[in-house]
């Protein structure tokens, strides 16, 4: 009987192979990555496909995939295979083949999340898209956007644009850190939306805490009062399973170069196609096609790359990484509670818990410090939390992470800490 390993292993390699619909010259082959049916050697680490899918340097417990996931090998090759083939006849490959490949990614981003590949947007990024989104949709002053206190710059910046330009107005519910209560959360916003709210635009995960927003009970809230949902998924695709269907949202932005391990610079928006030409966004007006005529030369190694990103998640499961994901965060609560000195201001395991967990740090400890502290003393990589939410960090767990990895940060807190 084949091993699971061995025959996840095989189907990602043929699903490689449908990726290679895009003839590869045979120098481009040659550099491919080798994907190897079996190796000896060290274990994969979690549940990483290859044992030396990850480069991070020796000995680096990397916990930031909130910020920046690494790019795994498979993934990586894929990119450069792409772009030694697009240097053999660039604008041949750009406008022929290459394009053609880039609406797979397309198709299986949209899978991913699980939408039609018309509703589906490439970006270089959350920001970008939610810009995008922004701009297309043609609020005027005195129109509404209800937020959160806890949104990236990256989901906000682009509503502060239109307040400023344009009169937009916003207003924010105020999510505290420690915040357990996911009903409590939808009543606030159903006490601030206005009949002039137009949008709701909160985080799928928040960047602060990791809290899972009550996604769905807001969209449909948005829904009754009249107002487009607007989701800002950066920290969700790709470490835990989206169904955009199912969160009822009318439009979910998301980054590839995070939880997805996509290569740097991309991203996705998806666009319900029931809400039409509401949302019209601007590098697109000529066609809804990812790559209209109009939206410019974009990063073709890197969204060739994307699709392999997706597969790689695939192969694997989404809900089997977000399990393995949430093992690891309940490892790493159980390891905290043991330390006096630090606060979990993450919710508990439960709905609103996600693979990110932060703890605020007591005042005498700068969390820029201890981050420093222990990345130079014990080679464990974590987030500092912006201080105007709390003196703390932020854990992001993730596929490739184990069992050793959390016992290693929390040895390391230990050993900081006292
Ligand atoms: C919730 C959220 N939105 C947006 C961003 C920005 O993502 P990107 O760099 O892809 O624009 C981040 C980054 O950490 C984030 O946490």
């Amino acid at each position: 009987m084949t091993p699971p390993a061995a025959r996840s292993r095989r189907s990602f390699i043929a699903s490689m192979g449908l990726l290679s619909a895009v003839p590869l010259s045979a120098s481009a082959w040659r550099t491919a990555p080798g994907l190897p049916a079996a190796q000896a050697g060290p274990r994969p680490q979690g549940l990483a496909l290859h044992a030396d899918d990850f480069l991070f340097a020796r000995g680096l417990v990397y916990l930031q995939t909130g910020s920046l996931g690494p790019t795994p090998r498979p993934v990586m090759d894929r990119a450069i295979a792409a772009w030694k083939q697009l240097e053999e006849n660039p604008v041949f490959y750009a406008y022929g083949p290459q394009e053609q490949a880039m609406e797979d990614t397309r198709a299986k981003v949209a899978a991913l999340v699980g939408c039609d590949t018309e509703e589906l947007l490439v970006t270089r990024s959350t920001t970008e898209g939610m810009n995008w989104v922004a701009q297309g949709l043609g609020l005027t002053a005195g129109d509404r956007v209800l937020t959160t206190d806890q949104e990236h710059p990256g989901g906000r910046v682009c509503w502060d644009y239109l307040a400023r330009k344009h009169g937009v107005g916003i207003d924010v519910v105020a999510i505290a850190p420690g915040e357990r209560d996911g009903g409590a959360i939808v009543d606030r916003f159903a006490k601030a939306v206005t009949p002039r709210t137009r949008v709701f635009s909160f985080s799928h995960l928040l960047t602060s805490t990791g809290l899972r927003m009550p996604v769905a009970a807001l969209c449909e809230l948005a829904r009754r009062r009249g107002a487009l949902s607007v989701v800002d998924g950066a920290q969700a695709v790709g470490g835990v399973a989206v169904d955009v269907r199912a969160l009822g949202c009318d439009v979910y932005v998301s980054s590839g170069h995070k939880w997805l391990l996509a290569p740097p610079g991309t991203g996705l928006v998806y666009l319900n196609k029931a809400i039409g030409r509401a949302v019209d966004p601007i590098p697109l007006q000529a066609g809804r096609r990812v790559y209209s005529a109009s939206s410019g030369v974009t990063n073709i190694p890197g969204v060739l790359a994307m699709a392999t990103a997706v597969d790689y998640v695939t192969t694997i499961g989404a809900a089997r990484i977000e399990q393995h994901n949430l093992a690891l965060r309940r490892r790493l609560w159980t390891a905290l509670e043991s330390l006096p000195s630090l606060r979990i201001v993450s919710p508990p395991d439960g709905p609103l818990a996600s693979p990110m967990l932060s703890y605020a740090l007591p005042d005498a400890v700068k969390a820029d410090d201890l981050c420093n502290r222990l990345m130079a003393r014990h080679r464990v990589v974590v987030k500092i939390v912006p201080g105007e939410w709390f003196n703390g960090h932020r854990i992001s767990t993730h596929l490739f992470n184990t069992d050793e990895d959390v016992d290693a940060l929390a040895e390391a807190l230990k050993a900081e800490l006292g």
